[in-house]
């Protein structure tokens, strides 16, 4: 106990350890603070299980010595001590018994026995804390997203469409390209080779590295021979380990291959939405054929991000005929069969894999939380790092996380808490609107030439922000949460590797990460600039690489990831959002078979009420559940996310919905009875896939 309150006072200090005797007085003779006093003992007290004590005083126990008397005196002790010290007698011991145990074995210097208690105790206080019960009514339930096998099915109608049409093929470096542009040509239509290199006779060159100067020269091509789909094969060339790459390179990576999709669907969408029977829009990516479920061999899942967008471009053009299929790399001789069959298929996957010569899609399936897991540990002591977290809906959940586990939940923010003395703050939640209104009005007339949405963006980042984060700091300080908030732009990574350099000095671990960061701003994609689409990017998909790297040599228990139903079923205006969302998502699976020791999932939520981005928008809220897509309360959304996080067990992406959400959008379903069921357990039923 001395020797941790000393280490503690150190790092706070600066002292030398053996300046900070025992005996010393804090104040008088070391000029240790009582702020600093507080803290230590705090932390001493967490670390140990020592109860809180309100007629504790620090002035009372003003040396080392007086402060580990208390604290040792105190400790919660375990009534199966026997277990822990070999010295006991058999039984349960007395209070003053372990009292005398612990004062021997540190008179003794008996370390090993102290730390046989000590990981004893863990494990009482393990158990003890840990519970999270639902709340009375649950709107949404829990699917794991597994792979399931089904075959294609080649549509007559869907092979005649392609008479006569023109398509756009970019070239892969297998040569897949040639094989499919000889099928369509057997069926009717027209090919133009997209090269990546020198203009072949019937076609043009595109240089994808550079996305901007590509989209225009197919901007371009499209005004003289118009193309009535577009098939992207030069998306298979093979990508980096996810682990080999820095964080500029990772960017760059993302970067190049998003916008090098945005750039060419902008450049047909117009066409591929009007024409009769659809155009397409096919991308296909070598990532192992199941979009980082299996088979990825650590490399960058860019199917994930593929995936995300096509699905938002087929919801804004509903008549079109989008695709996204991952092949297996290691046999490029089925790519041409393979892509073949996804443009003149029947069925609605949009999201389609090979691998192993089998065809897989991708299906929810209803699981409860695995019982029989071992949950994930966090008490008293633990650290855990959070991006985002101090306002919108990560808060309810980092607040149940830190009030059900006791753990040390660190958020972070951009927006700077206000002092408190802000005119602002103390207008009444009711009298809001106006109070905007009003600062809208005066904002303009002071900024003459800008305009009522700038000026409501100021009003929401310096007002209505900071004081949903002071409502929720304030919340926690009066229940004695531990929630600390940290300002930190999380997409800067410098700062990152700051903020967790601090957190290790201080807490000296980090048990787990919850990435939470967002920014949103839905647009059609012909409305969306490309600076908009990289800024998505960096704050989900660029921090999400950022985070776990900077933790990658940390002793992690867990990184779970908020992701969003429209990554996993695409949603109008939100092209670069999706594709962020699911690109963590499969990454976050690929990352789970780096670091096997760590639990990493993805949830894909459906929309929250109570906090959050769309909590302002009545209409749209509104809207949704009179479509009867599935809508939870915060309430609910921080259950689903705590009880994910310590009783998953392996699941690595999840989704809350509810059946009728499926039916509404139209998504592809797999009665349970169809998948082939392998071992029923207490609890929930494994399938195979
Ligand atoms: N709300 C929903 O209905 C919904 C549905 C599906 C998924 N989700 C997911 O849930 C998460 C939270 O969404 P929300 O609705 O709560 O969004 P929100 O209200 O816009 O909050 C976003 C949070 O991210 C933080 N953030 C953004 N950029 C950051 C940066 N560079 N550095 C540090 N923090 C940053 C923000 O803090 P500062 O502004 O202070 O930086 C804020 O705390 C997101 O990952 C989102 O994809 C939400």
């Amino acid at each position: 106990m001395q020797s941790f309150l000393v280490s503690v006072l150190q790092g706070k200090t600066g002292y030398n350890i053996e300046l900070i005797q025992p005996d010393l007085d804090l104040e008088v003779d070391l000029g240790v603070d009582t702020v600093t006093q507080i803290e230590a003992f705090a932390m001493a007290r967490e670390k140990f299980g020592v109860a809180r004590n309100e007629k504790f005083r620090v002035r009372n126990y003003n040396t080392v010595r007086k402060m580990s008397e208390y604290l040792v005196a105190n400790a919660v002790v375990a009534p199966a001590l026997a277990e822990a010290a070999p010295a006991a007698k058999q039984g349960a011991p007395g209070l003053d018994e372990v009292r005398r145990f612990i004062a021997r074995c540190e008179a003794s210097g008996d370390t090993a026995s102290l730390r046989r208690l000590a990981e004893h105790l863990e494990g009482r206080l393990k158990s003890a804390s840990q519970s999270v019960s639902p709340p009375a009514q649950l709107a949404g339930k829990r699917y794991e997203v597994h792979p399931v096998e089904l075959a294609p099915r080649v549509d007559a109608p869907s092979v005649a469409h392609l008479k006569g049409k023109t398509l756009g093929i970019s070239m892969d470096a297998q040569g897949a390209y040639k094989a499919l542009a000889q099928m369509l040509e057997a069926a009717g239509a027209r090919v133009v080779i997209l090269s990546s290199g020198p203009a072949p006779e019937q076609g043009v060159s595109l240089d994808w590295r550079h996305p901007e100067s590509a989209g225009r020269a197919l901007k371009e091509l499209q005004e003289k021979q118009p193309l009535d789909g577009l098939i992207l094969l030069h998306t298979t060339a093979p990508t980096a380990k996810l682990d080999e790459q820095e964080a500029s390179a990772w960017a760059s990576t993302v970067n190049t291959f998003s916008l090098g999709l945005y750039q060419s669907a902008l450049a047909v969408y117009d066409r591929i939405g009007a024409l009769p029977g659809g155009g397409w829009y096919l991308v296909a990516t070598a990532g192992g054929g199941l979009f980082g479920h299996a088979n990825a061999q650590g490399r960058i899942p860019l199917a994930g991000a593929a995936g995300g967008f096509v699905k938002c471009l087929r919801r804004e053009l509903p008549g079109s005929r989008c695709k996204v299929v991952d092949l297996d790399g290691q046999d490029a001789s089925q790519w041409a069969r393979q892509v073949w069959n996804e443009l003149v298929s029947a069925d609605l996957d949009v999201e389609v894999g090979y691998t192993g010569g089998r065809r897989y899609v991708f299906r929810d399936v209803e699981t409860s939380f695995p019982r029989e897991s071992t949950p994930v540990s966090l008490r008293p002591g633990s650290v855990v790092v959070v991006s985002g977290g101090g306002r919108g809906v990560v808060y309810p959940c980092a607040k149940l996380l830190a009030k059900s586990t006791g753990a040390r939940v660190i958020i972070t923010g951009r927006t700077v808490p206000p002092s408190g003395n802000e005119e602002w703050l103390k207008v009444p939640e009711a009298q809001l609107p106006a109070y905007r209104m009003s600062f809208i009005k005066r904002y303009l007339a002071e900024h003459p030439g800008k305009t009522p949405v700038q000026a409501r963006r100021v009003f929401d980042s310096d007002i209505a922000n900071r004081r949903e984060l002071h409502r929720n700091l304030e919340d926690c300080r009066s229940q004695g949460i531990s929630l600390e908030y940290k300002v930190c732009d999380m997409t800067d990574v410098g700062a990152v590797r700051t903020l967790l350099a601090d957190v290790r000095r201080e807490h000296g671990r980090i048990d787990g990460i919850v990435h939470g960061a967002t920014i949103e701003e839905s647009k059609s994609l012909p409305m969306k600039s490309s600076d908009a689409f990289v800024r998505t990017l960096a704050s989900k998909a660029h921090l999400w690489q950022v985070l776990a790297q900077e933790t990658w040599n940390d002793d992690l228990q867990f990184f779970i990831n908020f992701g969003s139903g429209s990554g996993r079923y695409g949603n109008k205006g939100q092209t670069d959002y999706s594709l962020a969302n699911y690109l963590v998502a499969k990454a976050g699976l690929v990352y789970s078979t780096l670091r096997p020791g760590v639990r990493s999932v993805t949830v894909d939520w459906p929309v929250w009420v109570g906090a959050g981005i769309v909590e302002n928008n009545a209409d749209y809220l509104e809207r949704l559940r009179a479509m009867g897509i599935c809508v939870i309360h915060v309430d609910e959304g921080a259950y689903w996310f705590v009880g994910e996080l310590l009783y998953g067990g392996s699941a690595g992406e999840v989704v809350i919905a509810d059946d009728r959400t499926f039916e509404t959008l139209n998504l592809p379903r797999h009665d349970k009875e169809a998948l082939r069921v392998v071992g029923k357990e207490a609890g929930g039923t494994r399938y195979a896939i």
